[in-house]
Order: C-alpha cells, then sequence, then structure tokens
C-alpha cells in the first residue's frame, strides 16, 4: 500500500519518519545517543542517505559527532571551510547537487555527489548541523529540505 503511489507513499514514510524522531527526543537519553539513533533510522528509511551525521558547534568550530557511514576525516571544521562552514556562515541550509564542481567541498568519500547540510538552531543560536551525502547527484529536493528542517527543530530540543 505504502509504495503503491509514489506521493502518498513519500508523504506517510515523511510522517513516520518525523514520529519516530519526536518519539527518540521524548525518550530522554543523552543528545549523543539520540543524535545517533536519528542517524540510523534516516539511513533505513532513505538509503540513498548514504553518509548521515551530525556537527557540534564548539565555540568557532563545528565537531563531528554521530554518524552512520565512512569514518570522515573532518572531525574539526573552520567556519571558512567546507559546505558545512558555509552552512554556519550563512545561517542557512545549504544543498549542493554537485558536490565535485563546488569548490567549498571538503571531500568525505569519493562515493559522494551531492550534499545537503542543514542548521540546528536554538534559542537563536546554531548549536550545530545535520549533514547528508549521497552517492546520487541532486539527491536533495525541497521535499528532504522541509523533512530535514522540521527534524533539526525536533532535534534541538536535545542540545
Ligand atoms: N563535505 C563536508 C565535510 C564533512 S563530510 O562530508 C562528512 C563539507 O564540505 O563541509
Amino acid at each position: 500500500m505504502i509504495v503503491s503511489d509514489g506521493k502518498v507513499g513519500t508523504h506517510l514514510s515523511e510522517e513516520l519518519v518525523l514520529s519516530q524522531i519526536r518519539t527518540l527526543v521524548d525518550s530522554k537519553v543523552g543528545r549523543d545517543e539520540v543524535l545517533q539513533k536519528a542517524a540510523e533510522l534516516l539511513q533505513r528509511h532513505f538509503p540513498n542517505y548514504n553518509w548521515v551525521g551530525f556537527y557540534i558547534m564548539d565555540g568557532d568550530e563545528l565537531v563531528l559527532g554521530p554518524f552512520i557511514g565512512k569514518p570522515s576525516p573532518h572531525t574539526r571544521i573552520k567556519l571558512d571551510s567546507g559546505i558545512c562552514g558555509a552552512a554556519a556562515r550563512e545561517q542557512r541550509t545549504v544543498v549542493v547537487d554537485d558536490v565535485n564542481s563546488d569548490p567549498r567541498y571538503l571531500a568525505c568519500s569519493l562515493d559522494s555527489k551531492s550534499e545537503i547540510v542543514v542548521p540546528i538552531w536554538k534559542d537563536g543560536k546554531m548549536v550545530g548541523e545535520i549533514d547528508i551525502d549521497s552517492d546520487r547527484l541532486a539527491a536533495f529536493d525541497r521535499k528532504d529540505q522541509e523533512l530535514l528542517e522540521k527534524i533539526s527543530e525536533e532535534l534541538s530540543k536535545v542540545f
């Protein structure tokens, strides 16, 4: 039933992910456990999300937090570099359809083709970011962005 109609299926899947994220947040386990489980949940629901992780603001740097996927060499990112740094500087979600043609891109894996970085806000300050890579070009559309921004809002409660 869920997969018989692309639109209905997507909608149901999004509602399901959001409700599972809310349950996680309400479970009152620690921040990093919530973030780790959220990363696993997102990858399970969206198999084209190949690397799903979180960066945490620490002074003027982003520090790698929980993630799922290959280990990244970028465990600390200065705000003047990377797509992650761009999202922090511009204080908005950044979507890159083709990472290899974006000079800001810091490579995490040769498999990655596109990326989305969504800031996490708490009391008007950016406290972290959701970072997702895909092995497909232009994998992230408006719907992905909207869902991830809602998820970011939920996850801000554990910061
Ligand atoms: N690609 C990111 C770096 C983090 S890795 O993808 C995990 C960037 O350009 O900021």
